[in-house]
């Protein structure tokens, strides 16, 4: 094996930029199209209270672990695992990471290819070519999907090849102001229109009759895709940490800034579907459920933008798919960095030719994707839904078993001289090594119908 070199390796240049790269990799589509969506497809207020314990109790638990093998290892993750132990399967999980990576980023420039493509529908839509503005909003168009997924990737990319500090850092420290800031300007507007009282009501009051294990399982599916867990991108960014900064303190700042972000979508987007009904814009799909996913993102809101004055209406609907594809821009960023770095340490290439290949390389599977768009549900489902909790269950299991906490919290002492006297270090081996890989497990299991299979020989 090849060691690492250093020289393209880099190093974040400030801790508010690396809590800013952290929280822009975990801020993305998982926030502003998939959150809203998995809200209005499991019963609103419900979904939102068991998500939030699963960000809190397994999600912020794992980030620290993440953070703590990457700075202590340096490495990526495949490396890192190699680095903390001599047997021959621990890389295994940082390899099903990278896999992981590699497919979600598949879709996701897809996706990310469609928001970007609605700006240009708002734009035609406004300025009155109406055909132009179809020819946008065609989410199965295999071409348009293709060259804007080549859009995204190449932008993708070129992020990747100005490095850490130069590229990811400088790019996500002006992106995510600015994101912030057009969430709140539409919230703030949307919040006054008829309808909206509704959707706050429907998105804030549980219903605790709607919790079931689906939805448990999708919260927590969903919280792990959301805070960028479980695939070792954390593990990534943590390998360019200094050993000044306090790793839980800038673990929380990033759960709060993903979950706080994901609340305001929800306080963006389920107000705005209940206006849009108000504007004769149908929300419920022929079974009575709300309308969720593409649909919601791509019929709902557009139709809500296009029943809005010229001025305010092309404000709005420029802004928010801008919005979202900035979002998904500073995740797909850490999405391609994770197969980078390990390409970067393990084989001593450099970090141009590592991005550009594996750019390439993964753009083929989404053009293929951009052709056949039913794959996305299959491709999330094995990789993010089922692969990132069980990413998350394996780097669990490793910190607590094999690496132990008794040299994590070594790790995290570097940068946290409080640490030894802190409620932290009582209660974080607790959850690491017992309460968040048993509950990652129970809904593993249960997914896939093990447990009730179980319940019935009984
Ligand atoms: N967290 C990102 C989002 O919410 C997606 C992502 C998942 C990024 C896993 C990196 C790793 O959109």
């Amino acid at each position: 094996m090849a060691q690492t070199d250093t020289t393209d390796r880099g190093n974040w240049n400030s801790r508010i930029g690396f809590v800013l790269a952290a929280a822009g990799s975990a801020v993305g589509l998982g926030n502003i199209w998939r959150f809203p969506t998995e809200v209005a497809s499991n019963g609103g207020g419900a979904f939102l209270l068991i998500y939030l314990i699963c960000c809190f109790a397994i999600g912020f638990p794992v980030m620290v672990a993440e953070l703590s093998i990457g700075r202590k290892t340096e490495r990526n993750p495949v490396g890192a695992f190699k680095a903390l132990s001599s047997n021959k399967f621990y890389p295994l999980i940082g390899f099903w990471g990278v896999l992981c990576g590699v497919m979600i980023l598949s879709f996701y420039t897809v996706v990310a290819g469609w928001t970007f493509s609605y700006v240009f529908e708002e734009i035609f839509f406004f300025a009155g070519l109406d055909s132009w503005a179809t020819y946008f909003a065609e989410v199965s168009n295999g071409v348009k999907n293709g060259i804007f997924s080549t859009i995204f990737m190449g932008a993708t990319v070129s992020i990747i090849l100005g490095g850490v500090s130069d590229g990811i850092e400088r790019a996500t420290k002006f992106m995510m102001p600015v994101l912030i800031g057009i969430l709140m300007i539409m919230i703030g507007y949307v919040a006054f229109q008829p309808g909206a009282a509704t959707g706050f009501a429907e998105y804030l009051k549980p219903d605790f009759s709607q919790i079931s294990a689906p939805l448990i399982f999708s919260a927590m599916g969903q919280a792990f895709f959301s805070l960028s867990l479980g695939m070792g991108a954390l593990i990534t960014y943590g390998s360019y940490l200094s050993k000044k900064e306090n790793v839980p303190e800038a673990a929380a700042f990033v759960t709060l800034a993903d979950v706080g972000i994901a609340f305001l979508a929800g306080l963006l987007i389920m107000p705005a579907m209940y206006m849009a009904e108000s504007f004769g814009v149908n929300i419920f799909s022929e079974s009575g459920e709300l309308l969720a996913s593409s649909d919601l993102i791509f019929q709902v809101l557009p139709a809500l933008f296009h029943s809005l004055n010229t001025t305010a209406g092309i404000i709005f609907g420029v802004s928010f798919f801008l919005l979202l594809s900035m979002a998904a821009l500073t995740s797909t960023i850490s999405l391609l960095e994770v197969p980078t770095s390990y390409v970067i340490d393990e084989y001593n290439v450099k970090r141009k030719k590592a991005a550009i290949t594996i750019g390439a390389g993964i753009l083929i599977i989404s053009l293929i994707i951009s052709f056949d768009i039913s794959l996305i549900g299959s491709i999330d489902f094995i990789f993010s839904k089922v692969g990132l909790p069980l990413g998350g269950f394996l780097i669990c299991y490793f910190l607590g078993y094999v690496w132990t906490v008794k040299n994590a919290l070594e790790e995290l002492e570097h940068g946290y001289p409080g640490l030894d006297s802190s409620i932290f270090k009582a209660v974080w081996p607790i959850f690491i090594k017992f309460l968040a890989p048993l509950a990652i497990l129970y809904n593993l299991l249960e997914a896939i119908g093990f447990i009730s299979y179980i319940e019935q020989l009984f």
